[in-house]
């Protein structure tokens, strides 16, 4: 009836296992431990630390990535039941993985990526972990974890406690830095650094990533709309137009799970004053288009891949 029997379901989750491992292990055999696999040439790419860097500006020569496939992948490792390999991969990061690299990566992505990565499958390690080397899991991806965290915390440093967008992971903020960030460089922090301070009893993580979110809300036009780029020192908006797209879109995805996670109505009311303030102004029919916050008035149409996670949101 719903065209899904059983047997087409057992061919399509064969299907995406087997799309699994084909992008694992040829990762693993091509470009582990560097950050990701270049598919047609068999190539490498260290995407975190070349990302808005193209010309590998303070990088040093025999830098290796951090292994960020390995680290994403595991979670589906134990979807997949390879609890084996997970063990593998755990194994390896803990006795081979180190943040103290001279590399300057963006604070958004090494959070949503090996942050977020690596909480996620300290969670799984604790439940599942069955034979680590001294057979016991012994906490190794939370370490690694908060010393990632604790190299966070420079970027918020700022009069405004909202973060630098690039922040180098041995020296903290680097000299003439940018000060421009996106919104959701500031508010798509909250998950990993809220998990982070749960897990391991230090408040500092949590406290800068709300401290950040806070500003960010509290910068929101009279329409309650946020707009897509802002400066970290002076707190104010770049740019006026934006949407639910590039440069917001986790920020609103954030706020529910964060009220998800964290339970704190607090989230839970910036989630649903920024809700309805895009369905009223961005919303035209099944479409969201780009306006100015200030006026709400429609600027220009940008339909775009990573307006797709809206209905997840929706669902939510
Ligand atoms: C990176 O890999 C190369 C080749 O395996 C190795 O010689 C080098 O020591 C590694 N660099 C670091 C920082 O571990
Ligand atoms: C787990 O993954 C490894 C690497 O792809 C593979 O060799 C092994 O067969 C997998 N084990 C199971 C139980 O699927
Ligand atoms: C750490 O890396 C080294 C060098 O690549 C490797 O020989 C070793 O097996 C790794 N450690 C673990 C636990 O996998
Ligand atoms: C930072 O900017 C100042 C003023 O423009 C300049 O003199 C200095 O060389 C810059 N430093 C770096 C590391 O680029």
């Amino acid at each position: 009836r719903d065209g899904y029997g059983r047997a087409r379901r057992l061919r399509m989750r064969g299907k995406v296992v087997e799309m699994f491992y084909h992008a694992y292990d040829n990762y693993m055999a091509y470009a582990f431990p560097h950050d990701e696999l270049k598919p047609l040439t068999k190539g490498f790419t260290d995407s975190l630390s070349e990302l808005g860097n193209l010309n590998l500006e303070h990088l040093p020569q025999d830098y290796n990535g951090s292994a960020l496939t390995l680290v994403e992948s595991l979670s589906s490792l134990v979807v997949l039941g390879n609890l084996t390999e997970f063990d593998r991969g755990v194994s390896w990061l803990s006795e081979n993985l180190t943040f103290d690299v001279d590399a300057r990566v963006n604070l958004f992505e090494c959070n949503i990526r090996l942050l977020g990565g690596l909480i996620s499958a300290h969670i799984l390690a604790k439940d599942y972990s069955s034979q680590n080397k001294d057979g016991v899991y012994q906490n190794q991806l939370l370490h690694l974890a908060e010393n990632l965290g604790s190299r966070f915390l420079p970027a918020f440093e700022t009069p405004t406690g909202l973060p630098y967008a690039w922040i180098n992971l041995k020296y903290g903020v680097m000299e003439n830095e940018t000060t421009e960030t996106s919104t959701s460089g500031c508010g798509s922090l909250i998950l990993e650094m809220g998990a982070l301070s749960r897990l391991t009893g230090d408040p500092r993580y949590e406290a800068a990533a709300l401290r950040a979110l806070r500003k960010l809300w509290s910068m929101r036009s009279s329409l309650n709309l946020v707009g897509s780029t802002l400066d970290v020192l002076s707190g104010n908006w770049i740019e006026y137009s934006s949407g639910i797209g590039a440069g917001v879109d986790s920020f609103y995805e954030y706020l529910i799970k964060a009220y998800i996670l964290f339970g704190s109505d607090e989230y839970w009311d910036m989630f649903h004053s920024a809700y309805l303030a895009v369905q009223k102004y961005f919303r035209h029919g099944p479409w969201y288009h780009e306006a100015d916050i200030r006026t709400g008035e429609a600027t220009h149409w940008q339909l775009t891949s990573l307006q797709a996670f809206w209905p997840g949101v929706q669902v939510c």
